[in-house]
């Protein structure tokens, strides 16, 4: 049997386009997939999470992340359940482009970093097992939400010039939330995505990490797929869209080396 303690995970690079929206769809539906409760969770004002699991046109009352921040909603409220074959259970937290205006409107709240740790709260602790964040590129306060409210950063890396600066100003991120608001931060995991054997770059690059991130660097890389691409435009996690390809492949074998790593 599986730990019945909830994990959360902020899925976070500031580099934008690394393929954070990509992994917490598909690796949360491959943890879906191999019978855990996931919650999704659209912390980006672009709501591209949301868009590519389906939900392009959201009703003008529907309750969204930012209705839960604001502490104006549940996420009870907000759960959308999602279709997911096998025994595990998806719920979406929706997000919207009110989320742009989060840095203003919590400007002033002296705890606006903890709007989502507190929103969580409200959760039973049996209720999911597993609570993947999709943070913005930017170290605005809806990443410091996720970073104060999870027990985790996974961080979705392209194996490519500057990478290693991004993760370097993430970790100090990552020092300084630790030092301030959430002292038990960890860093979960580093992921290889859009990885290209036959690139001399993607495989230096890879060996690096490998170097500065031994324990952490997941072994599973996430290859550079076409179907990874093309599937939110239809809606659908890549399961759904090519269940043979390799970008269905890769994000199961992920979620399996993740249990791996917490059994
Ligand atoms: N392994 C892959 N192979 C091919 N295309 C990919 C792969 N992973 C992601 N993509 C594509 O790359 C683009 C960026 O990916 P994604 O939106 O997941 O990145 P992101 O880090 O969430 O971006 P942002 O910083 O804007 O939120 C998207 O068009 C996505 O479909
Ligand atoms: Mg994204």
């Amino acid at each position: 049997m599986h730990s019945t303690a909830v994990r959360t995970i902020a899925v976070m690079n500031q580099k934008g386009g690394v393929g954070k929206t990509t992994t917490v769809a598909n690796l949360g539906v491959g943890l879906a997939r191999l019978g855990r409760r996931v919650l999704l969770m659209d912390l980006d004002a672009q709501a591209h999470l949301t868009a590519s699991l389906g939900l392009q046109e959201l009703p003008a009352d529907a309750v969204t992340s930012i209705d839960v921040l604001e502490g104006q909603a549940s996420l009870r409220q907000a759960a959308i359940s999602l279709p997911c074959d096998g025994q595990g259970s998806l719920t979406l937290a929706a997000g919207s482009l009110a989320l742009s205006g989060a840095d203003v409107l919590f400007a002033s709240r002296i705890d606006r970093e903890l709007l989502l740790k507190k929103a969580l709260a409200d959760l039973g602790p049996s209720d999911f097992d597993y609570i993947l964040l999709d943070c913005p590129p930017n170290l605005g306060v809806l990443t410091l939400n996720a970073l104060c409210a999870a027990h985790g950063v996974l961080v979705p890396v392209q194996a490519e010039y500057l990478a290693l600066q991004s993760l370097a100003e993430l970790m100090r991120t990552m020092d300084a939330v630790r030092a301030q608001l959430n002292p038990d931060l960890t860093l979960y995991g580093v992921v290889l995505t859009r990885f290209s054997r036959t690139k001399v770059l993607n495989r230096e690059v890879a060996a690096t990490l490998r170097e500065h991130f031994p324990e952490q660097l997941f072994e599973t890389r996430i290859r550079e797929n076409v179907a990874l691409a093309e599937a939110p435009g239809f809606g659908q996690d890549i399961f759904r869209y090519r269940p043979g390809s390799a970008g269905a492949q890769d994000y199961l074998q992920l979620a399996k080396e993740l249990l791996r790593k917490e059994a």
